[in-house]
């Protein structure tokens, strides 16, 4: 199916993909409604440009986002099995209303949610098996452990954390391989330099950044940014009230940068992406492999959209190059953003590691 070819990286354990990936949250509601037939046509793309990478969960959508993937894989798709790396997580539960969750890690719980997640997914196997939140009454150890056991059962091929501190990835790491960690990571949210990259590093696990363009925030539409409810972005504290307004602030420095690399290009300031402009959002990316060169670490960046436009955007950030001022200006945006990553502080590294957001 794929028409494109594009860089790989080898995140750890033996597995390759490619430098982006595509964040099939955005095959269901979270940032606002996609039918089926856009979320068909939206995911096509992503796989005809070249992205291998494909990140899903059991909870996106209930179960919408696995079964779109599904159909890459229906009839005379089932060639394409092989060419991709699906990615799914266990260990979110929605409960009761909007954005109200809880977890469990429970090795009962995680060997019968792969079966469901496999069912959608209409597969044998997933690439990628990731834990999706550490469960505070249940041992890394355990829910590692039981991913193990999927990995030599043939349900998994490579085992995932979301979310750990860095203590917790060596004490994963002590379970079995990790072949990548995924967490928030861009220029609005640097937490993870601190504690969690230096372990992956140490394990020898990839990285794959979520939330790349802080939900939208990172992104040419900065200004207008959609955060009113049932859009999950109103549960982010930084993407609302006083705190949004401060942080849009801080992205015209981004749109300076965007603006500065497109004038170098020779390209008018006008000019749609498709010509050569350089937007926001690839500025952000542009800056995540600039950070992965400088730290050492193996990324595949996951941005999300409903747009295949902004497929094809968001992979052109391959071919932006940040002079060392330019960084330098992006590097200190981080600690004058307004608001933690989540309202929550125990569900996310940074809250549990006590960091702020550089
Ligand atoms: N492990 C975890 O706990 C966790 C948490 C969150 C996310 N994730 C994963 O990470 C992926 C990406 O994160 P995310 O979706 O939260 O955030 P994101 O990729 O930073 O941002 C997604 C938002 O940006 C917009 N967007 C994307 N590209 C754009 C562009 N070029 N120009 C303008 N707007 C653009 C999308 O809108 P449109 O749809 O309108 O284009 C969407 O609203 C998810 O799909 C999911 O797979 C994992």
């Amino acid at each position: 199916m794929s028409e494109q070819t594009l860089p790989t990286v080898e995140l750890g354990d033996g597995l390759t993909t490619t430098v982006q990936g595509y964040g099939a949250m955005s095959l269901s509601d979270a940032y606002g409604a996609i039918d089926d037939e856009q979320a068909w046509h939206t995911l096509q793309h992503a796989v005809a440009q070249g992205v291998t990478y494909l990140d899903s969960a059991n909870i996106y959508g209930d179960g919408r986002s696995e079964r779109t993937i599904s159909r890459l894989f229906a009839g005379a798709g089932a060639r394409v099995r092989d060419s991709v790396q699906v990615a799914s997580k266990v260990g979110i539960l929605r409960v009761g209303g909007a954005g109200s969750r809880s977890v469990r890690g429970d090795r009962a719980y995680v060997r019968e949610q792969i079966d469901g997640t496999l069912v959608r997914l209409g597969t044998d196997h997933v690439d990628l098996y990731y834990q999706h939140r550490v469960d505070p009454e249940v041992p890394i150890e355990e829910t590692v452990g039981a991913i193990a056991e999927l990995v030599t059962e043939g349900k998994v091929r490579h085992i995932g954390l979301s979310e750990p501190t860095g203590d917790e990835i060596r004490r994963a790491a002590q379970v079995a391989p990790i072949a990548a960690v995924q967490t928030e990571y861009s220029i609005f949210a640097r937490d993870v330099e601190h504690f969690v990259l230096p372990a992956v590093r140490e394990v020898g696990a990839g990285f794959v950044p979520y939330s790349p363009l802080s939900r939208g925030l990172l992104t040419d539409d900065w200004r207008t940014l959609d955060n009113a409810a049932p859009n999950v972005r109103a549960i982010f504290p930084r993407l609302g009230g006083e705190n949004l307004a401060i942080n849009q602030g801080l992205v015209q420095i981004v749109a300076d940068v965007a603006a500065e690399v497109t004038r170098a290009r020779g390209v008018e300031a006008s000019a749609p992406v498709s010509a050569g402009r350089v937007s926001v959002a690839q500025v952000a990316l542009a800056w995540l492999y600039a950070k992965a060169r400088e730290l050492d670490v193996r990324i595949s960046p996951i941005p999300g959209t409903r747009s295949p436009e902004r497929i094809d955007e968001n992979l052109g950030a391959l071919d932006v190059v940040l002079d060392a001022d330019q960084l330098r200006r992006l590097d200190a945006l981080a600690a004058q953003v307004a608001g933690p990553r989540s309202a929550n502080p125990g569900w996310t590294s940074q809250g549990r590691e006590g960091l702020g957001n550089d």
